[in-house]
C-alpha cells in the first residue's frame, strides 16, 4: 500500500532524508488534534442529552477517544515532525465549535456521529493505506485498534440515532468538513456554498442552566433528614441501628446520583480550550468513572425492587456549579465533595459488608479506589485550571472562598427544583424500609 500514487505524492511533498517519517507524523498530528477536540466538544452535549444510558455511552466514547489521542501523541512524539505542544489548529476547532451550535441536542449528536466520527474513521483507514506496513508498524498497530473502536462506537450509538432527522445539519457540517478536504486534507476541497453561514461566528456557546434528565422525575436533593421526603435519610446512614439492607439501597441511590457529577464535570472541557491535553485526559477518565459509578446504582436498584421511574434525580449541584467558574466547579468537586465523602462512605462500606453481598462490596471498593484518584487529580490540576483563568489566590484561599460562594449560590439556586412526584409516588426513606422488608 505504501507505493500507492497518493502515498508517493504525499511523501514527495516533504523533502529531505526524513520526509517519509515527517509526512506520517503530520497525519498523526492531525488525528491527535481531531480526537482531542472531539473530547473537548462532545462532552458539551452530555448535560444537554436526556437519555441516561446515552450519557453513559457518550462518556465511554469520550474516554476511548481521549485514549486514541494519548496514544497518537505518544507515538507521534517518537517521530520527527510531530510537534511538541498540544494545540489544535483553528480550522479544526471551528468545525467542532460549529458542531455543538445546533440548538437541538439530538441533531447535534447526530452531527457528531453521522459526519464527524465517520470522517475520523475514514481518516484512520486512509492512514493505513498511506503508511508503510512494515516501517511504520508501531503506528499501524495502534490505528488498527482505533478503527475497531470507531466501528464499535458507530454501532453502539446507532440505536440512539434512530429517527433523528439531521439531513440539513448533516449537509451543513459536511460542507464545513469538505472545505478543508476532510480531516487529513486529502479529499477534494469544495469551497463553502455561497449561502453557508457559521453559527459559531454568531454566538458564544454557553452551557444550559439546567441539565436534561429526559422523562425521569427530578428534585433538588435526594438527601434530607425526613424519611417521607427523600430516599437518603442522613441520620440513618450513620446510625448503627439502621438495617444494612436499608444502607445498601440508600448507597445505590447515592451512587446513581453521581450522574450530577457527570453533567457538571462534562462542562469543564469546553471551558478550558487551552488546557494541556493531559488535563483533559484525566478529566475524561474522571468523567467516565462518574458515569460508571452512576451505573452501579442504575443497574443494581431495579434488582432490589426499585422502579427507576420513582427515583427523582437531584439537580441542585448542577444548578449551582454551572453558575460558578470552571476552576470553582472543579474545586468544589474534588476538594469538597470528593475529598469530604470518604469518612461516611467508609462507614457505609463496613455496614454493607455485613450482608455478604460480594457484588455490592466490589462496586463500593472500586468506587472508593476511583474517588481516591479523583482527589489526586484535583491536587494535580486545580492549580493548572486556576492558572488558565488567571486566578492569583493561593489554592487554599481559593478553595475556602469557593466554598463560601457555593453556600451563597446554593441559597438562591440550590433549592429551585420542586419534587416532580408527590410523596406517595416517589422513592423515599420509608419506601426503602418497606423494600427492605422492614415496614
Ligand atoms: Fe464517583
Ligand atoms: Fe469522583
Amino acid at each position: 500500500m505504501s507505493s500507492s500514487p497518493t502515498s508517493q505524492r504525499r511523501v514527495a511533498s516533504a523533502t529531505g532524508r526524513m520526509a517519509a517519517v515527517q509526512e506520517m507524523a503530520a497525519l498523526q498530528r492531525m488525528l491527535f488534534e481531531v480526537e482531542r477536540e472531539f473530547v473537548r466538544t462532545a462532552t458539551a452535549l452530555v448535560p444537554r442529552l436526556g437519555g441516561i444510558e446515552l450519557k453513559y455511552l457518550l462518556c465511554q466514547h469520550v474516554w476511548e477517544s481521549a485514549g486514541h489521542a494519548r496514544f497518537l501523541r505518544e507515538r507521534g512524539r517518537e517521530m520527527s515532525g510531530f510537534g511538541k505542544d498540544d494545540g489544535v489548529r483553528a480550522e479544526f476547532r471551528k468545525i467542532f465549535e460549529e458542531a455543538i451550535r445546533n440548538e437541538d441536542e439530538q441533531a447535534a449528536l447526530a452531527g457528531f456521529y453521522r459526519v464527524i466520527k465517520p470522517a475520523i474513521l475514514s481518516a484512520y483507514r486512509e492512514y493505513l493505506q498511506l503508511t508503510h506496513q512494515l516501517a511504520d508498524w508501531p503506528s499501524r498497530h495502534l490505528v488498527e485498534e482505533f478503527i475497531l473502536d470507531e466501528e464499535r462506537h458507530a454501532e453502539e450509538m446507532e440505536p440512539y440515532l434512530e429517527g433523528i432527522d439531521s439531513g440539513k445539519w448533516k449537509a451543513h457540517l459536511q460542507a464545513a468538513l469538505s472545505a478543508i478536504g476532510g480531516w487529513l486534507g486529502h479529499e477534494p476541497k469544495n469551497s463553502l456554498p455561497a449561502d453557508f453561514t457559521w453559527a459559531c461566528e454568531k454566538s458564544e456557546y454557553s452551557h444550559p442552566l439546567t441539565c436534561n434528565r429526559g422523562d425521569f422525575p427530578i428534585c433538588s436533593s435526594v438527601f434530607s433528614e425526613d424519611p417521607d421526603e427523600t430516599p437518603i435519610v442522613r441520620q440513618w446512614l450513620e446510625d448503627p441501628q439502621t438495617d444494612a439492607r436499608v444502607i445498601r439501597l440508600m448507597v445505590y441511590v447515592w451512587l446513581m446520583m453521581e450522574l450530577d457529577a457527570v453533567d457538571y464535570l462534562a462542562t469543564v472541557f469546553y471551558d478550558t480550550p487551552e488546557a494541556p491535553f493531559d488535563l483533559h485526559f484525566d478529566l475524561a477518565r474522571h468523567l467516565w468513572d462518574e458515569s460508571r459509578h452512576s451505573q452501579f446504582g442504575f443497574r443494581q436498584l431495579p434488582k432490589l425492587g426499585v422502579d427507576l421511574d420513582t427515583v427523582e434525580h437531584s439537580l441542585e449541584l448542577y444548578h449551582v456549579l454551572v453558575r460558578m467558574t470552571p476552576p470553582e466547579r472543579y474545586a468544589m468537586m474534588t476538594m469538597e465533595f470528593e475529598a469530604g465523602s470518604f469518612p461516611t462512605k467508609a462507614k457505609v462500606m463496613d455496614r454493607v459488608r455485613e450482608l455478604n453481598d460480594f457484588e455490592a462490596d466490589t462496586l463500593l471498593a472500586f468506587d472508593r479506589n476511583d474517588e481516591q484518584n479523583h482527589v489526586r487529580y484535583g491536587h494535580r490540576w486545580l492549580p493548572e485550571i486556576m492558572k488558565l483563568f488567571k486566578e492569583e489566590r493561593t489554592v487554599e484561599q481559593f478553595v475556602a472562598d469557593t466554598k463560601a460562594r457555593f453556600e451563597e449560590l446554593h441559597g438562591t439556586h440550590g433549592k429551585a427544583t420542586p419534587h416532580s412526584l408527590p410523596p406517595e409516588q416517589r422513592l423515599t426513606g420509608n419506601k426503602i424500609l418497606s423494600l427492605a422488608g422492614l415496614a
